[in-house]
């Protein structure tokens, strides 16, 4: 088995769509994704490519700053085998790499798997957005300082 963790290019928009759909139930769209790719300075995407198939996905805004995961998973049948950590690693070390002063991050309130992967990592709570998402549960607001 081959696998990395490579940019992400336009090519990949529909198989990370496809992905986003299984995992959330919902996309950020292609429009959102093709102006990320092509227009925002900011924005940061790389997939999780195992045999040359896209079997997750980061994205990240890294400003002067400050650096934001805007979206992050992992396939199903690819979880809990270290793809998750091994990511959020290149990440943490792609933000540490641009001398931005901390990572932040949401994530639902009830989504103990991501949380506690992100405490793993050293991210921290540090509010709660009351009623974030559309269905209402309250998003949780973390921080991992890098300086
Ligand atoms: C969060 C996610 C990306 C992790 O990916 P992964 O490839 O499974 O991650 P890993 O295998 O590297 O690590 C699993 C870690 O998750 C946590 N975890 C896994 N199962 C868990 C469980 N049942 N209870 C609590 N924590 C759990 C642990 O911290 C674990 O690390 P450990 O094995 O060292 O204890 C993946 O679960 C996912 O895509 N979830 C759905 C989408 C999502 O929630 N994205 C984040 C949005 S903010």
């Amino acid at each position: 088995m081959k696998y990395q963790i490579r940019e992400m290019k336009i090519a990949d928009i529909p198989a990370v769509i496809e992905g986003e759909k299984r995992i959330f139930k919902e996309t950020l769209g292609y429009d959102m994704l093709y102006s990320e790719l092509t227009l925002n300075p900011y924005a940061y995407y790389f997939v999780l490519d195992i045999n040359h198939q896209v079997k997750g996905y980061i994205g990240l805004w890294i400003e002067s700053e400050r650096a934001e995961i805007v979206n992050f998973y992992v396939d199903k049948e690819y979880q809990n085998h270290g793809y998750g950590s091994m990511i959020l690693e290149f990440a943490i070390n792609l933000c540490k790499m641009s001398k931005v002063p901390n990572i932040s991050l949401e994530v639902r309130e009830h989504n103990l798997i991501a949380i506690s992967l992100y405490e793993k990592y050293g991210f921290k709570v540090a509010y709660r957005r009351e009623k974030y998402y559309k269905d209402l549960e309250d998003a949780l607001v973390m921080i991992k300082e890098l300086r």
